[in-house]
């Protein structure tokens, strides 16, 4: 057997088709055009690439973008000032910080300066805790794009095992209640795996859906899947590849030749999940925009 491909790249164009003709639509009719700030600290390469990235893809559907880069020797005290300011200010809709921060700065504290109703990433422990108890929230990016393409591609998750792997807060726990969620979709049953589960086989064995988020390249392989299972793979990986201009070249966490021998569905990387996390950004930056979660609180 020969895996069917999920053309992520193709999903998400017509998410962003969607999103740029709604914000065409709103703009037409003398409303602001949607504005998302994104908020670097520090220069990880990897983040700058990733803002990058996702302020581009703003301007193609006609969000309004703007990145602040704050140094990366910048006190907690003044991150939190700088994000009170963007909350304060009514032209920002959606905020967008740049994860991971430098080590000396707590997160937590951080993400929870965020004003909940501009928290288009879904991270804010208001929208965490409200996706847990099934109320509207903001979805984080990736999972909620994973989410968006068993829609469109009618795969069914009621009542299926998925075995996700890796425990992470943007993608492992939110993917775990949203494919479990008792309304909607979801309705699943699900394992969750992480670095201290042992016997890793013992579980993808049995997944009906296996999502990696695991940042291992070649972590599963055909023998580790049964037969006709979905394999979405999540990892973003960098191996070393002298033939490529770069230097390297990305890969996921599954060996895509053996996997796709006994997968019924598999997502390619690249051109698979990410670009799906691309497109749901600009979908919650619009729903921020609209105030349709929160409305006017
Ligand atoms: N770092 C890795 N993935 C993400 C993401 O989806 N959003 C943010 N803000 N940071 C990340």
């Amino acid at each position: 057997m020969s895996a069917n491909v999920i053309d992520g790249k193709k999903v998400a164009k017509l998410i962003r088709e969607q999103v740029s003709e709604d914000i065409q639509y709103w703009v037409s009719h003398g409303q602001r055009a949607p504005k998302l700030q994104a908020v670097i600290v520090g220069n990880n390469p990897a983040s700058h690439t990733y803002v990058k990235a996702k302020t581009k893809a703003c301007g193609e559907v006609g969000i309004e973008s703007d990145t602040l880069i704050l140094p990366d020797t910048v006190s907690e005290t003044q991150v939190i000032e700088a994000i009170e300011k963007l909350n304060h200010n009514d032209e920002v809709d959606g905020i967008l910080l740049q994860l991971p921060l430098p080590g000396h700065l707590p997160s937590w504290n951080i993400i929870e300066a965020i004003d909940y109703r501009k928290d288009v990433d879904g991270f804010h422990p208001m929208n965490m805790g409200r996706l847990a108890v099934g109320q509207p929230s903001f979805r984080p990016c990736t999972p909620a794009g994973i989410m968006e393409l068993f829609n469109y591609y009618s795969i069914a998750t009621k009542g299926k095992h998925a075995v996700i792997i890796g425990a992470s807060n943007i993608v492992g726990k939110p993917m775990t209640l949203m494919i479990s969620r008792e309304d909607g979709a979801g309705k699943a049953t699900v394992t969750l795996c992480h670095q201290y589960t042992k016997d890793l086989t013992r579980h993808t064995i049995n997944a009906d859906i296996l999502i990696s988020a695991a940042g291992t390249p070649k972590l599963i392989t055909g023998p580790m899947i049964k037969e006709g299972a979905v394999v979405i793979d999540v990892g973003i990986n960098r191996v070393a590849d002298p033939d490529n201009e770069r230097g390297y070249r990305l890969v996921g966490d599954c060996d895509f030749e053996s996997t796709q021998e006994k997968a019924n569905w598999i997502t390619p990387v690249p051109g698979g999940v990410g670009p799906m996390t691309v497109a749901m950004l600009m979908k919650n930056t619009l729903l921020a925009a609209k105030d349709a979660i929160y409305q006017s609180e």
